[in-house]
């Protein structure tokens, strides 16, 4: 079996700033702790998703790919590598073309879930100013861009608590972000993450991860904004297992897999949830979540999975991939 772990070009080629080579750090740690991993198992390399790579992936006689390609550029970035192997039908792990198109577009996936009956803050999409006129939702509304991710556009000041704020925040989005704009109801309450592994019969979750933002100084609000992710890691507490009892765990497990399969995601992704007064509202789904290890939130839910760890959730993706191409 011959795999190759397939990740993006570099980014600060394609767009130079501080976030970009981030970003491509994270991704060159996350191909070599992947491949560290596969390597025990699996004759495995890793190549760079350029325009050669359907033959390149050919040349080298792939059996899997290993997707960790958020892609770079257009509304269907990360989408592209599955749409390229679809065609070339070559079998890759994650969700396929239509999963990950349905969950880097919020508003898709709010509507996805709504209609699925599944819980999500009350929301609406902006696409000019004169939206806001006829806007029928209750304060504080939190706005965001509709298909961005990491939090970028997600800021302490994306807290609005009246309409005036509302105006001026919406047309600074509209200036810097791809209409519309997304606005949710604040769901103030507990904040949970959600990993999902699994097809079919076979989904689980892992252990319930809370993010905690009681220590951060009083005048930040209390949600996970670009300010919070980026400066303030060291008072972002993470309780693994969150404390919860066995019924509220089993209502935020099952709607977190209840949004999954509404997505249509395959083998895995992360689900972000808020509680408030006892009902799960699922905020968005993250079809290609991070896998760096010391670092990712799936990283700490598997090594709080007795019998799972790191390792072991990188080669259960492989295999629950495998399993649904029937190489298993
Ligand atoms: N409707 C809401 N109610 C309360 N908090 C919210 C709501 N929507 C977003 N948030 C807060 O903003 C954070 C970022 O929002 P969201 O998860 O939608 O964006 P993201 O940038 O795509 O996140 P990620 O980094 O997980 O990709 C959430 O983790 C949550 O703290
Ligand atoms: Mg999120």
């Amino acid at each position: 079996m011959r795999i190759a772990i397939v990740t993006d070009r570099s980014r600060m080629d394609f767009l130079p700033s501080e976030e970009a080579i981030q970003e491509d750090e994270q991704k060159r740690r996350t191909v070599e702790q992947v491949q560290e991993i596969l390597a025990d198992h699996y004759d495995c390399i890793a190549l760079t998703a350029d325009d050669e790579i359907i033959s390149r992936l050919r040349a080298e006689k792939i059996d899997l790919v290993f997707n960790l390609c958020n892609g770079l550029r257009g509304d269907s970035k990360i989408a592209q590598l599955p749409a390229m192997l679809e065609f070339a039908n070559i079998a890759y792990s994650g969700s396929a073309v239509v999963g990950h198109t349905l969950a880097i577009n919020k508003l898709l996936s709010l509507q996805m879930f709504q209609a699925a009956g599944i819980p999500t803050p009350r929301f609406a999409a902006v696409y000019s100013l004169a939206d806001l006129d006829d806007l029928n939702m209750d304060f504080p509304i939190i706005v965001k861009p509709n298909d961005e991710g990491s939090s970028r556009g997600i800021h302490q000041d994306s807290l609005i608590f009246d309409r005036d704020s509302l105006r001026k925040k919406v047309a600074e989005e509209l200036e810097l972000y791809q209409p519309p704009i997304l606005l949710n109801e604040f769901i103030e309450g507990r904040e949970f993450t959600i990993g999902v592994v699994g097809n079919g019969d076979a989904i689980e979750v892992l252990p319930i991860q809370e993010l905690d933002l009681s220590a951060l100084p009083e005048e930040l609000s209390k949600f996970y904004s670009f300010e919070v992710k980026t400066y303030y890691k060291e008072k972002t507490i993470y309780h693994l297992p969150a404390s919860l009892t066995a019924a509220e765990q089993d209502l935020i497990a099952k709607t977190a897999i209840r949004a999954y399969q509404a997505l249509m995601l395959r083998d895995y992704g992360r689900v972000d949830i808020r509680v408030k007064d006892g009902i799960p509202y699922v905020l968005e789904i993250n079809s290609l979540p991070g896998l760096q290890k010391g670092r990712s939130s799936l990283w700490r839910m598997a090594e709080a999975k007795p019998g799972l760890g790191y390792a072991g959730l990188v080669l259960r993706i492989v295999s629950t991939a495998l399993k649904r191409y029937g190489k298993l």
